[in-house]
């Protein structure tokens, strides 16, 4: 399942993501700088913040109510905003595009 980051200076990096592991997991494994995770996937940090391609956005769906609360304490939400390590690859999400937002650069 490929995922492709864009970082916020325009570099695009694509990785390949096994089915069920998270889109923060895929960045971290594969040293893509501007995610932090700090909190290691547990949706407690909001440092694994990421825009989701507005194609995209259905497929990925919203943020889970726990999630949201989490985004408030990230910089620059806007509606498609979500936090990486809530995202699970999976086949409907081959291709997935999301760029990284700057604060975590
Ligand atoms: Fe901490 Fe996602 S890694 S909220």
């Amino acid at each position: 399942i490929q995922v492709t980051y864009l970082t916020h200076d325009g570099v695009a990096h694509s990785v390949e993501l096994k089915p069920g592991q998270s889109v923060m997991e895929g960045a971290v494994r594969n040293n893509i700088p501007g995610i932090d995770a700090d909190c290691g996937g547990a949706c407690a940090c909001a440092t694994c913040h990421v825009y989701v391609d507005p194609d995209w956005l259905e497929k990925t769906g919203g943020p889970s109510a726990m999630e949201e609360s989490m985004l408030d304490f990230a910089e620059g939400v806007q509606p498609n905003s979500r936090l990486s390590c809530q995202i699970k690859a999976s086949e409907p999400l081959n291709g997935l595009l999301v760029r990284l937002p700057e604060s975590q650069g």
